[in-house]
């Protein structure tokens, strides 16, 4: 098919792409690895627990009450809700960030794996977290209306540094959605502890796409493989793992299965498989970067993936969860110091 008639026929279909970030550890020597204007959806926001005036209606994501959000403290921890495993205390906010400028240099300094259309004029980005992908996606493109969602405010100064173009708003997005008007691009990225039925996800983004539009999924997965099985650092992936999946989530990185978004209708479905080495080790310089970067999100995240998951549903105590994050510490810093 000529380019021609190629984006002709694309202009037809909902396509996808998948990033898949595999951190992997480096052991023993081995490699083992924001508001002011109207937004089309404001009535949508109106029902979903913001700031609404006397009419129902909420003006402008200015408007986001923090007055709304009741935070969770649990074990030290600021979480969003009594369910969520992630906190989004400060602590977790900065670490999120770091984590998108590590995104950032694993796509060479850009928001998505591939060029985005001049024609962009919606963007969904839903679990926006600290809204760092909302906010530049909406720099680059001031023309385009970004609707950045989330369960809670994670972080009240993202939307007061946001550009006027870009719109927080609190929903869920497991649950049903009511977008007003399509969008051409959704970006998911880092939500694989948050949805409880990607299925469903999948096929209300597809009704939320226009024809010709994209959904752009991202997630990473942590493995050391060359550690032995009783390694604290394999017995905390395999304690997380039972814990997401006692919780209700799926365990694995299934959603990142192209077959997953093909169900849901998707086609020209492309996957980048990205390999995040973790630590100071590599030689290449943007593997270096990249590697430092893994290093400060995988040790200052240790008790953010866990301590809510193993408290809460597989019965451990605070102690035992923060005993095992600090001897993984340890295992991952002693490794660092190993040839690569
Ligand atoms: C790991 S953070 C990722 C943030 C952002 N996508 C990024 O990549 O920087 C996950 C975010 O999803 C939000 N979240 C969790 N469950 C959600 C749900 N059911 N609907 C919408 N957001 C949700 C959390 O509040 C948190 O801000």
């Amino acid at each position: 098919m000529d380019e021609a008639s190629s984006s002709a026929a694309n202009n037809s279909i909902r396509q996808a792409s998948i990033t898949n970030m595999a951190a992997k550890s480096h052991t023993n020597g081995q490699i083992v690895e924001q508001r002011g204007q109207q937004c089309s959806d404001c009535s949508h926001v109106g029902s979903s627990g913001l700031n609404e005036d006397d009419t129902g209606q909420v003006g402008s994501t200015k408007s986001l009450s923090e007055d709304a959000i009741k935070y969770v403290f649990e074990n030290g921890r600021r979480y969003c809700n009594d369910t969520y495993c992630l906190p989004n205390d400060e602590i977790e906010q900065t670490r999120q960030s770091i984590l998108h400028q590590l995104y950032l240099c694993a796509l060479d300094g850009e928001l998505t794996p591939y060029p985005l259309p001049d024609s962009l004029s919606r963007v969904l980005d839903l679990g926006a977290g600290s809204g760092d992908w909302a906010i530049a996606i909406g720099e680059e493109y001031p023309d385009v209306e970004v609707i950045a969602t989330d369960i809670s405010l994670f972080d009240p100064q993202s939307v007061s540094i946001a550009p006027p173009n870009v719109y927080f708003q609190i929903d869920d997005a497991d649950g049903k959605w009511t977008f007003h008007e399509p969008f051409d691009f959704i970006h998911i990225r880092d939500l694989s502890r948050a949805i409880s039925d990607w299925p469903t996800l999948y096929q209300q983004a597809f009704e939320h796409l226009q024809p010709g539009g994209f959904i752009q999924i991202s997630d990473g997965n942590l493995s050391a493989n060359s550690l032995p099985p009783n390694s604290y650092f394999n017995i905390f992936i395999s304690a997380i793992r039972s814990a997401t999946e006692v919780a209700g989530y799926i365990p694995e990185l299934e959603h990142l299965r192209p077959s997953a978004l093909a169900a849901a209708g998707f086609e020209n479905i492309r996957t980048y498989d990205i390999e995040v080495p973790i630590g100071t080790w590599p030689t290449e310089p943007k593997r270096k970067t990249m590697g430092k970067m893994a290093l400060i999100v995988l040790l200052e995240g240790l008790e953010a993936m866990s301590l809510r998951l193993l408290t809460k549903y597989i019965g451990w105590t605070a102690e035992d969860v923060l005993d095992l994050c600090e001897k993984v510490k340890m295992e991952i810093v002693n490794c660092e110091g190993a040839p690569g």
